[in-house]
């Protein structure tokens, strides 16, 4: 109890000194956010509430970054804080000057139109370290750019869905710029007037119109030095993708997702870009047939398409190491050439799929590390012994990962599991198989990630040996007549266990006597704590303050992002993976934080 008083006074000595210390320049930039607060909410707007006058803490108030070294605020995450009612408005840019070491600042989806003051948004311009700008989900429209243009340090810009329109001319003087956001824009071509040369990422998903003068794909050649481009939701059909984006020779990542493409939309493209490594083609708008050559892709991603009818004739495919095809409808045409000439084919995703589908080709891609056939419920052909597991999945030598669950399985386990001497992680949950557990799986000595749950296995478990020892109850639960440790159930026992846990170590009673005095001792001196805190909380305000945010810092509400809430462009862009439009921003600030 002396210890306890004792920290008790240390706790309070150091609560009440950070209190008082003064706390030097810092002071200028609490005020300016306090001023900054104040025009967010004008008129009469209410968010913020943690930014209070009488708190001197202002580095641990909501949206705010501090350096740890300098104490100087380096990022404000301001997204969504502007009540929307009260429609477009104007910012005045001068507010931001105090934080001359700000390196991130977001302003996403607060309807500013544009700046106020003499010298309005040219004083942006200022913020010489300002490295990520986020003023997505505005009201901007083309004028936005001369402001930014003179930001020295700037490497990521964010512009998506505002009112941007026509030609967008990227000046030199951006040239430091290396990620480039303009989604969401009614624009038609891209300029860059010996524009930054090192941009290597640029958002162009969802633009909304398409008219005669539509050049934004030609115009992207002048930016040779892409690696990434994001096109997803957009209307390309009448165009041929690799008519219009040549020269593009460093492009190694494209995102066509949620497109509408047409036969022609990407022939060709792999001769085109042959730098691809990874193209993405979720959920497209009325899937298309295609036939075409990829020499240097190594991951495809398909996932969410109806292709039955239709020939996905990918040839030359010899580099791709990922394949998903997750959630898609096939038939047997569809997968025609994929299944043949994989050779390098590592990680192959089939969760899921919407219709019946022969694989028989696939359990010859020996090079496979991955293999998810998790949630084939539907009556596919997977496995062609009507439903079982067949034993040639064992010559799956190189496999470290398997996931057979959610399939219905019937039968047994097929006693070759145990050539696959790589697996890290078997998951065979969820089925109807039945028999015994091969015992000769405790040969699998790198397996970390175990279940045969939720199906009719009976017998013994197999012995707790190797990894086999680290597995729980959990890996073998809900089958009913399996038995052995580490399940409840003894083998040979007629009578089932009894419901109170009963534990095969003798636990003798100076133990349990041990545990009470333990439970006694502990609920004192916790409710002893607690009334003194209470009475703390009770007499001090600030020190309440200072408790529910420290309390607020361990058990976060929502963590993942800051704010967003209030932007559900934002939330659904989350939603739909993670290389959607600003998330590669969010993914900064959140490392940052
Ligand atoms: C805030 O002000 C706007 C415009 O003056 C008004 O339309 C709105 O009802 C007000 N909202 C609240 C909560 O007072
Ligand atoms: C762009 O917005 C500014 C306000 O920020 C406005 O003064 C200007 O007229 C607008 N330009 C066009 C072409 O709409
Ligand atoms: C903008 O903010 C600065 C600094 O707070 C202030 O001096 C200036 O008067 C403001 N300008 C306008 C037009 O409100
Ligand atoms: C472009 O990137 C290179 C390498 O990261 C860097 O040295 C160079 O300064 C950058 N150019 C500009 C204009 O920022
Ligand atoms: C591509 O990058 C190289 C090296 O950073 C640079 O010399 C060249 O000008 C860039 N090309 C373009 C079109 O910006
Ligand atoms: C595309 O933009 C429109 C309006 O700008 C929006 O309603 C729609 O949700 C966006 N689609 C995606 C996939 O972001
Ligand atoms: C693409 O693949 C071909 C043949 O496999 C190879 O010669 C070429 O260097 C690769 N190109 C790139 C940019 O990696
Ligand atoms: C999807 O395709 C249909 C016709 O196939 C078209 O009418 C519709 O506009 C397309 N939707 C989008 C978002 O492109
Ligand atoms: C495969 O690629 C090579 C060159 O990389 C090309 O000569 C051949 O025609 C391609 N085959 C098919 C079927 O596209
Ligand atoms: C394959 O899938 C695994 C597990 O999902 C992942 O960790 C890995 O990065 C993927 N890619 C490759 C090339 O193996
Ligand atoms: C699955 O097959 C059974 C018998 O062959 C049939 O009765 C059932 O309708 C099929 N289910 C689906 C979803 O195709
Ligand atoms: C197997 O797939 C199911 C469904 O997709 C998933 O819930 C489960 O976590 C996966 N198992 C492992 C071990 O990753």
């Amino acid at each position: 109890m002396g210890l306890f008083l004792q920290l008790l006074t240390v706790l309070v000595i150091t609560v009440s000194l950070q209190g008082w210390l003064p706390l030097g320049y810092l002071e200028e930039e609490r005020i300016a956010l306090l001023h900054l607060k104040d025009s967010l909410n004008y008129p009469n707007g209410t968010s913020l509430p943690s930014w209070i006058k009488a708190d001197a803490h202002c580095c641990d108030w909501e949206g705010i970054r501090c350096s740890s070294s300098t104490g100087r605020v380096t990022g404000l995450g301001l997204d969504g804080v502007r009540n929307e009612e009260l429609g477009d408005w104007y910012l005045n840019a001068s507010l931001f000057l105090p934080f001359q070491h700000l390196n991130v600042l977001i302003l996403y989806g607060n309807r500013i139109a544009g700046w106020v003051g003499k010298k309005g948004g040219y004083e942006l311009q200022k913020l010489s370290n300002l490295e990520i700008l986020d003023l997505g989900d505005n009201s901007f429209n083309n004028s936005i750019l001369s402001y930014v243009e003179g930001l020295p340090s700037l490497k990521t810009l964010y512009l998506g869905y505002n009112r941007l329109e026509g030609s967008i001319d990227l000046k030199e003087s951006l040239s430091s710029l290396e990620t480039l956001g303009l989604s969401g824009n009614n624009i038609n071509k891209l300029a860059a007037s010996r524009g930054p040369s090192n941009l290597s990422t640029l958002w162009l998903a969802n633009i909304t119109t398409y008219g005669s003068d539509f050049q934004l794909l030609q115009s992207l050649r002048a930016f040779s030095n892409l690696t990434t481009l994001h096109l997803y939701s957009n209307d390309f059909r009448g165009r041929k993708l690799s008519d219009e984006l040549q020269n593009l020779n460093s492009l190694e990542s494209l995102y066509l997702d949620g497109c509408s493409l047409d036969e022609h939309s990407l022939q060709s493209l792999g001769e085109a870009l042959p730098s691809l490594q990874y193209l993405s083609l979720r959920e497209l708008n009325g899937t298309v047939s295609y036939t075409g050559s990829f020499p240097n892709l190594t991951a495809l991603h398909l996932e969410d398409n109806d292709f039955r009818g239709r020939i996905l004739g990918f040839h030359n495919l010899s580099s791709l190491e990922e394949l998903y095809l997750d959630r898609c409808s096939l038939d047997e045409h569809s997968l025609q050439s994929l299944g043949g000439a994989l050779p390098s084919l590592k990680n192959l995703s089939l969760s899921a799929l919407r219709s019946t589908v022969s694989l028989k080709g696939f359990l010859h891609l020996r090079n496979l590390k991955y293999l998810d056939l998790s949630y084939n419920t539907l009556n596919n052909s997977i496995f062609q012994n009507i439903g079982e597991i067949p034993p040639e999945i064992g010559n799956l030598n190189k496999i470290k990962a398997l996931n057979l669950s959610h399939n219905s399985l019937t039968g047994p386990i097929p006693p070759t599991f145990s050539n696959l001497k790589e697996i890290e992680s078997l998951d065979l949950s969820y089925n109807k198989l039945d028999g015994e557990i091969p015992s000769r799986l405790t040969e699998l000595f790198f397996l970390e990630v175990f279940s045969v749950a939720h199906n009719n296995l009976s017998g013994k478990t197999p012995a707790r040996v190797a990894q086999f020892a680290t597995f729980d109850e959990r890996c073998y639960k809900d089958n009913p007549f399996l038995c052995g440790e580490p399940l409840p159930k003894i083998c040979g026992a007629t009578v089932p266990p009894s419901p109170t846990p009963t534990s095969t170590n003798n636990e003798d009673n100076d133990g349990f006597m041990d545990m009470e005095v333990f439970y006694v001792t502990f609920w004192v001196v916790y409710i002893m704590v607690l009334l003194v805190i209470g009475a703390i909380l009770y007499i001090n305000p600030y020190w309440r303050q200072a408790w529910f945010h420290f309390i607020e810092i361990i058990c976060p509400g929502e963590e993942t992002l800051p704010r967003s809430q209030g932007s559900q462009s934002v939330q659904r862009d989350l939603e739909q993976g993670c290389q959607l439009n600003e998330a590669e921003v969010w993914k900064w600030w959140r490392l940052m934080k």
